[in-house]
């Protein structure tokens, strides 16, 4: 969920409301504004997205200089007007903002039930600032002492804000596994899930950490531990470009961030790579070279399409560096109770740097006595944060909710990371790695290259537009790309897609096939070329239709599949970066063609805060 709260003098409603758009990526079910001015205060809320509520409140008083902002991703209770944020206490004198989850909500709820409380919705969020309310009330202190006490009896994940009518000069949030940044302006304030609604106004910045509770008045900012410790504010300055946030001529999103993927890989690989010195440099793993190249194993754990990302780090690592890994889905790992030692090495994959199960599964391994590194976009989001040393992706901001150029930035570190493995484990001569890493500084410019086939990949799209199912197929390194192709198809067309090794085809899905299935192909010239033609043959035998990634000037496949779509010949280790392109391009026209919202797919957001 997005969360954006604003103290000062200007007009809050424009702030809040601008700042909830930016924040939308991280869920667009409903949103609210609770705004408090000279005549009172009101609370909107509306299912939809913030655009919903901008409708809904176009002819309302949106005067105030105090106001808190939601735009939810929901959990408990379905998107509804009244499950919407932000909450209010029984006496609708405190108004929340939540990000997270109160786990033990129910049992607070019937004791505030028997205690006379009433709820209007059924969100945890509710529970919490009516509980809030009654420690107030019962130990008559000051609203952050009662935040305070309340937060030290819930379970679970949080961020908030809090506004609060009897006191419209302040402001207090907190945080506990959920994000909250607060921006130091001029005699004003402002609290976001991210830096982005924020960097219009203000560049200083202070990240909250977790156990930590904020209170901000127009000329002062207090923050303390839940155990009631005061702390120094660390002011830090944003690095972030407005100009990153805009769609910069595109109409969407995910379009632009397709099409940045020449630079963002270049900007990945900056100051890292010398080809001409066969050298790979990564500052910030350095001093866990020797940890690295002795590692016995390494633990990759991610989620959804970073995960991916982490599975083409084991083909990659496994072939360069010669190290044994292991890729796990950070939800599973941090409930299985792992076998870690003290020589493993775990990498933690996320765009964001704060998907919840992610940075649970890390704490479980830090336990445990494993080195992590982190491999994140965000700069200074959680899980950079809490890991020992890692290497940051610099893609850029990612709006669209599917992601793209962050996953392409993510197996172009991973590949580095393979190398650097490989340099100083000495498993390549210095010679292959020099020509690997040639290659590898012509990636930028082959994608340059495949972007041109956008038009033909448009027509391709209206062809297979209609299909309800379909398959994507691969071997080796296409295995990974054939997962992230059907990932990105169906989240945001709708359309039922599997991914699947292309030798497994026969063991399962070939019962799928007819003359309605659509089916995939990642059949470049590489190792295992030959056998995929197989597997495009026993596709064609049954009538399938077969759309096939294929090297530039190939003709066999070309004669077997219904369409192909070309891609520069390169080294086997970097097709995935190549191949996964024209995915993309597919998926986003099959998209737009289906008039679907390409960057905010139905039921998905960005950033997944809870387990
Ligand atoms: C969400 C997003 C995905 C993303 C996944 C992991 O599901 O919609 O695009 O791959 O979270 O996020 P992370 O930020 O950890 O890479």
């Amino acid at each position: 969920c997005g969360i954006v709260g604003y103290i000062g003098s200007r007009d809050a409603w424009p702030v809040v409301l601008n700042g909830l758009k930016r924040l939308e990526y991280r869920g667009y079910d409903s949103a609210g504004i609770a705004i408090i001015n000279n005549a009172g205060f009101n609370v909107y809320k509306k299912t939809g997205k913030v655009a919903c509520l901008e409708a809904h409140t176009a002819d309302k008083d949106k005067s105030g200089h105090i106001a808190i902002g939601h735009t939810r991703w929901a959990t408990h209770g379905a998107p509804s007007d009244a499950n919407s944020h932000p909450h209010s206490s029984n006496d609708n004198r405190l108004h929340i903002i939540h990000n997270g989850i109160i786990e033990n909500y129910l049992i607070l709820k019937e004791e505030l039930l028997a205690r006379g409380h009433t709820f209007k919705s059924e969100t945890d969020t509710e529970v919490l600032i009516h509980l809030i309310e009654e420690i107030q009330n019962i130990e008559q202190t000051d609203l952050l002492e009662a935040v305070r006490l309340a937060l030290n009896t819930v379970i679970g994940a949080y961020a908030i804000v809090i506004m609060d009518r009897g006191n419209p000069d302040q402001l207090i949030a907190a945080r506990k596994g959920s994000p909250l940044v607060i921006g130091v302006g001029q005699g004003e304030y402002f609290i976001a899930s991210d830096a982005t609604p924020i960097i219009e106004y203000t560049k200083n910045v202070v990240y909250l950490k977790d156990n930590e509770i904020v209170l901000v008045k127009p000329d002062a900012l207090l923050i303390k531990k839940l155990d009631n410790v005061v702390q120094t504010p660390l002011i830090q300055e944003l690095e972030l470009k407005l100009e990153s946030l805009e769609k910069g001529g595109f109409e969407h999103f995910m379009m632009k961030e397709i099409f940045e993927q020449p630079r963002s890989i270049r900007d990945c690989m900056r100051g890292r790579i010398f080809p001409l010195e066969g050298k790979v440099e990564l500052g910030g793993i350095k001093q866990y070279t020797d940890k690295l190249k002795n590692a016995e194993r390494i633990i990759i754990i991610a989620c959804g399409t970073s995960w991916h990302a982490g599975l083409t780090g084991e083909y990659l690592i496994e072939e360069y560096g010669r190290i044994k890994v292991e890729v796990e889905y950070a939800s599973e790992f941090r409930y299985r109770n792992p076998i870690i030692t003290d020589k493993d090495i775990v990498m933690a994959v996320s765009q964001s740097g704060e998907t919840a199960d992610t940075l649970a599964a890390i704490e479980i391994a830090k336990e445990r006595g494993a080195t992590i590194l982190g491999i994140c976009n965000v700069v200074g989001a959680s899980i950079p944060r809490v890991t020992d040393a890692g290497v940051y992706t610099h893609a850029g901001p990612e709006i669209g909710v599917a992601s793209t150029k962050a996953f392409t930035a993510q197996v172009t570190v991973l590949t580095l990371i393979a190398l650097y493995i490989a340099q100083h484990k000495g498993t390549l001569t210095p010679a292959k790695l020099g020509s690997l890493l040639t290659e590898l500084d012509t990636i930028p410019d082959k994608i340059q290259t495949l972007l041109q086939d956008n038009d033909l990949i448009e027509d391709i799209a209206s062809k297979i537009k209609n299909a309800p199912n379909c398959l994507f197929l691969g071997r080796g390194f296409g295995f990974p790309v054939a997962l992230e192709g059907a990932l990105k198809l169906k989240e945001i067309s709708y359309i039922h897609a599997e991914g699947y090794p292309a030798a497994e085809m026969k063991h399962g899905p070939i019962a799928l096939i007819d003359e309605q299935m659509p089916v995939i192909f990642i059949a470049t010239k590489n190792s295992s070329y030959e056998k995929v033609i197989s597997n495009i043959q026993e596709v064609k035998a049954r009538k399938g239709i077969v759309i096939a990634i294929v090297t530039q000037g190939d003709i066999k496949v070309k004669n077997m599949a219904d369409y192909c779509i070309e891609i520069p010949d390169a080294d086997e280790a970097f097709l995935p970066l190549l191949a996964t392109v024209p995915l993309q391009l597919l998926s986003y026209h099959i998209a737009v063609k289906r008039g679907c919202n390409v960057d905010q797919p139905r039921n998905l957001a960005k950033s997944v805060t809870v387990e």
